[in-house]
C-alpha cells in the first residue's frame, strides 16, 4: 500500500472515528464517490510518490504538479458525496504534520467555506489573522468589502464556495502586525489541496483574487494581474475571471480601480447567465 493511500485511509478512518463520537452511525458515500476514492488522484497524490518518505509528511513538500485534465471530467457528485470528500480533504490537512514555523504561529485551519453546488467559486490568496481567528476565509476588512461586491452582484455568501490557496496564515513570526504573501514553496505545497476542492465543487465560473490566485491557478504568469484582469482564463476548463484582490481596492480607492473590478463581476454575472439591471451596469461610472 503506498503511503499516500495509507495516509487517506487513517485520514478516513479518523475521520470517521469522530463522527461516530458525535453520535453520527451512518454515512451516505454513492459508488461515485467510492470510485473516486480508489482512484489514485483522489488519494494525497499532491506528495509524490518517489520524493521519498523523508518529505511526505512536512509542510516543506513539494507538491507533484497538477493533472490538466477537465475537472468536469470526473463523476459529478451529490451534496452528500461532496460532504464527504471535502471533510476528508479537510481531515487530510489536519493529519499533515505542522512545520516549526506554523507550529510556532499557533496559526488555525482556513480551509473553505460557502455551499458546495456553488456555480460561483472565488480564491483568494491566504488567510490573514481575522480569518485565522475565525477559521473562515475572507472575514477581516478586505473579506468585508468582498461580501459587500458579491451582494451588489446578486451573490451572497451562502451561495457562492470561497477558498484561498493557502490554508493556514503564513506564519509572521517577528512582525508586529499586517500578513505576509505565502511564499512559492507554500503556494506549491497546497495548490493540489484547493485543486481537489475545486473537482468536488465543479464551479461554473472562478473568480481570481489576485496575483497570488491566479498565479496558482495558471502556474507561470508572465503578465501580471493588471493586464490579466477582466479577460477570461481557463483552469482545467473552468473559465477563470481575474480581478483584483479586494485588499488592493481597499489600499486604492479610486473609481478607475472600483469600475475595473465591478466590471470583472459583470462579465461573471453574464457568463453565469444572471439578470443584470441597468442600474448594476451603471455602478462606478461617472
Ligand atoms: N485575503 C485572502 O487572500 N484571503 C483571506 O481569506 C483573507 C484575506
Amino acid at each position: 500500500m503506498s503511503g499516500g493511500y495509507r495516509q487517506l485511509l487513517d485520514a478516513t478512518i479518523g475521520h470517521l472515528e469522530s463522527l461516530k463520537q458525535q453520535g453520527v452511525h451512518h454515512v451516505y458515500a454513492s459508488p461515485e464517490l467510492l470510485n473516486i476514492l480508489k482512484q489514485p488522484k483522489f488519494a494525497p497524490d499532491s506528495l509524490s510518490e518517489n520524493q521519498g518518505e523523508q518529505s511526505r509528511s512536512t509542510l516543506q513538500v513539494i507538491a507533484k504538479p497538477k493533472v490538466g485534465n477537465s475537472i468536469y471530467d470526473s463523476p459529478r457528485l451529490g451534496v452528500d458525496d461532496k460532504n464527504s470528500a471535502m471533510s476528508i480533504i479537510k481531515q487530510e490537512i489536519l493529519t499533515i504534520e505542522k512545520s516549526p514555523e506554523l507550529l510556532a504561529s499557533k496559526a488555525n485551519l482556513v480551509f473553505g467555506s460557502g455551499n458546495l453546488e456553488a456555480d460561483l467559486m472565488l480564491i483568494g490568496e491566504a488567510p490573514g489573522e481575522e480569518e485565522d481567528k475565525a477559521g473562515i476565509p475572507f472575514v477581516g476588512r478586505a473579506g468585508q468589502l468582498l461580501t459587500k461586491i458579491l451582494l451588489a452582484a446578486n451573490f451572497d455568501r451562502e451561495n457562492v464556495y470561497i477558498a484561498n490557496i493557502v490554508k493556514y496564515r503564513p506564519d509572521t513570526l517577528g512582525q508586529v502586525f499586517g500578513n505576509r504573501k505565502p511564499r512559492p514553496d507554500e503556494i506549491k505545497f497546497w495548490f493540489p489541496y484547493l485543486d481537489r476542492q475545486i473537482e468536488i465543487i465543479q464551479p461554473k465560473v472562478i473568480v481570481a483574487l489576485g496575483a497570488t490566485a491566479l498565479g496558482g491557478l495558471l502556474g507561470n504568469m508572465t503578465t501580471g494581474i493588471t493586464k490579466l484582469r477582466g479577460k477570461w482564463q481557463s483552469y482545467r476548463s473552468v473559465p477563470v475571471m481575474p480581478t483584483f484582490h479586494p485588499s488592493y481596492l481597499l489600499r486604492n480607492q479610486s473609481w478607475a480601480v472600483k469600475r475595473q473590478v465591478w466590471e470583472d463581476m459583470l462579465q461573471v454575472m453574464e457568463r453565469l447567465n444572471m439578470p443584470i439591471s441597468e442600474k448594476q451596469r451603471g455602478y462606478f461610472l461617472r
